[in-house]
């Protein structure tokens, strides 16, 4: 049934004159201000300390590798993973001292309990990663129910590698732990160094965009730290709606 033209507020229409007139003069995007500067460094400096950890840890560990490439190799190796290990502890916990509400928000989205969406996320996520252009996601918060178990186990594994790290960097230069506790602390920087492998490979997966609805994600981590209104949708519905209804974190960027 008609029921005539529809009415529109005077707020709505000088929303909308401002729109027409933003869309004449050129292209305005909107997007998302997801991570601050002092959280892209920290990351950008841990993860690639990381990296650097896993390859010179695996001279170490590997017998073979240790004999391809010879013993003052390996003392570079062993030398180099000291120095990046204290850099991976010290760089967090110095962005942790600066930023403690920072870190809260981070625990606090880590710990939230997982609602209705968040379990049927979880329950599409391995179809989903074959048939992305057939299967409607639910609407996620800042952080998607899998992706808070992924980054809590990258968090908890972080804290493992650097407190065990730290324990045998004292153990073998100042003080004497003794063969046993050398050993069992041997044995869980180990562990940790399996779960990080197995943890860090997926999330660089899905963090570096090489599966498609992530392409660009690198973006919000190694680039300004920004994401646009529709992929923020897409990706975090709950969230972004809350973000744009707030406009705290929302910049609007001109394209001549
Ligand atoms: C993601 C982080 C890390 C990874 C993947 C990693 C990996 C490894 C691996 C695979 C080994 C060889 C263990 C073995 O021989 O059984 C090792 C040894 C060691 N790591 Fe790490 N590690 C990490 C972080 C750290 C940190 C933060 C520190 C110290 C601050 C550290 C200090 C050491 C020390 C002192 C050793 C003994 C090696 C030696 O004899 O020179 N590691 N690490
Ligand atoms: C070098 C390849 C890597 C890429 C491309 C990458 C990418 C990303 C991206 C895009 C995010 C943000 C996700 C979001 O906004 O929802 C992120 C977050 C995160 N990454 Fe990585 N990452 C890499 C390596 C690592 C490594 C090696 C670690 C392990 C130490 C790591 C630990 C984390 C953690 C703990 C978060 C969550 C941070 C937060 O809650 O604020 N990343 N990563």
């Amino acid at each position: 049934m008609n029921k005539g033209p529809v009415r529109v507020s005077a707020e709505e229409a000088a929303m909308n004159r401002m729109f027409l007139a933003a869309m004449k003069d050129g292209r305005i995007e909107r997007y998302i201000k997801r991570h601050s500067m002092q959280a892209r460094i920290t990351h950008g400096v841990t993860s690639i300390c990381c990296i650097l950890l896993c390859i010179s840890g695996l001279f170490v560990f590997v017998p073979a590798l240790a004999a391809a490439v010879g013993p003052d190799a390996v003392f570079a190796m062993r030398m180099s993973h000291r120095i990046i290990g204290i850099v991976f502890v010290a760089v967090p916990l110095a962005s942790a001292v600066l930023a403690p509400r920072g870190v809260a928000h981070i625990f606090k989205n880590l710990f939230a309990r997982w609602d209705s969406d968040d379990k049927k996320w979880m329950a599409l996520f391995f179809p989903y990663l074959f048939l992305a252009k057939w299967i409607h996601m639910p609407d996620q918060h800042e952080v998607k129910s899998g992706q808070r178990f992924a980054d809590g186990m990258l968090w908890f594994c972080g804290a493992l590698m650097g407190i065990t790290g730290v324990l045998l960097l004292l153990g073998t230069t100042i003080v004497d732990l003794g063969a046993t506790a050398h050993g069992a602390i041997l044995f869980l920087h180990d562990l940790g160094f399996l779960l990080v492998a197995i943890f860090a490979m997926a999330h660089i997966f899905l963090g570096s965009g090489i599966f498609q609805p992530y392409r660009g994600t690198y973006k919000l981590m190694f680039g300004n730290g920004m994401v646009s209104e529709s992929d923020a949708l897409y990706h975090w519905g709950h969230w972004a709606r809350a973000e744009i209804a707030s406009g705290d974190n929302v910049v609007e960027v001109k394209h001549a």
